[in-house]
């Protein structure tokens, strides 16, 4: 019978050895996830034995992760934002420079509340929800938002989502294209919206493009189809209230393009570009 530790160290050995530049916390996500045990329990007995059938999930959890099956997909969640959602292949898997757009739309719907108002906030493209959910849970005077997506799978995940953190009466889930099915204005607009451009599937590692959905990743040949397309829509269909606020998230080279673009079709509106820890513009904020 094999121990904690004794799966622990194979775990490590093995996916060190085939470069994976997590492997201690890959092997220990997956350790727990196998045994059901914390990481508590696993660090403090090492000497503990587990079952067989134990082993054999996570010899075969390895064995997928070894295959580049991302960690998130094996386990069936991830950490976001302190909350944590269920996630699964329908959806693409949180990433932390997201935790960005969150802040700076707290920081912007806290702005309106103190002012008295009640802001009405959409989220497009919300995949597994982590935006809406989180704002809503942050924010408990928010009466309700709007989450919207072209994928209805992906937004059967973000309905378990918002069962999961209790918000499932407040964000009222929309199934079209960008802002197709919103029923009305907003004086918020947050979106992270597929920003991979054709021609970077080079540079994706197999991970990502072999297991996360491409409706997720691409838009277009340079990723710019998708978020000119939102900025066109929201500003030919009124959907923006006075002094509304527009919170995207870009891929880290499309800074100047998107300044250019929006210096072309929507002259009077200010924007403004937020690093990510890394130094790239990850967040442009627009104001009507
Ligand atoms: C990069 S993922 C982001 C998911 C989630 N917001 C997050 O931050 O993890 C982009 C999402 O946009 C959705 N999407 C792609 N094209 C869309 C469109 N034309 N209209 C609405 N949603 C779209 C995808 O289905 C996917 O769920």
């Amino acid at each position: 019978m094999a121990t904690l530790g004794e799966l622990f160290v194979e775990g490590v050995r093995r996916l060190a050895q085939a470069e994976n530049r997590n492997a201690r916390l890959d092997a220990q996500v997956l350790l727990e996830h196998a045994t059901g045990m914390e990481r508590s329990v696993c660090y403090a007995y090492p000497e503990r034995e587990v079952t067989a059938e134990q082993e054999q999930h996570f010899l075969a959890l390895l064995e997928r992760r070894l295959q580049g099956e991302p960690v998130a997909y094996l386990v069936g969640h991830k950490e976001f934002y302190g909350l944590d959602f269920l996630i699964d292949k329908r959806v693409l898997i949180p990433r932390p420079e997201t935790e960005l757009l969150v802040e700076a739309a707290l920081e912007v719907i806290r702005r309106k509340l103190s002012a008295g108002q009640v802001p009405i906030i959409a989220d497009v493209g919300t995949g597994s929800g982590i935006i809406p959910v989180t704002l809503a849970v942050e924010e408990p005077r928010l009466p309700y938002l709007y989450a919207s997506d072209i994928s209805a799978d992906a937004l059967e995940v973000a309905r378990l989502n918002c069962q999961r953190h209790r918000v499932a009466q407040r964000i009222r889930l929309l199934h079209g294209d960008l802002l197709a099915s919103l029923p009305e204005r907003v004086d918020v607009l947050t979106a992270n919206l597929p920003y991979i451009g054709n021609n970077e599937i080079d540079m994706l590692t197999a991970d990502v493009f072999d297991y996360e959905p491409h409706l997720a990743l691409f838009s277009g040949p340079h990723g710019l189809d998708l978020l000119h397309r939102l900025l066109i829509a929201a500003q030919q269909l009124a959907i923006l209230k006075e002094k509304a606020v527009v919170l995207l998230e870009i891929g880290y080279q499309q800074r100047a393009a998107l300044e250019q673009f929006l210096h072309e079709v929507w002259p009077q509106a200010t924007v403004t570009f937020t690093k990510d820890y890394a130094g790239w513009d990850r967040l442009l904020l627009l104001q009507t």
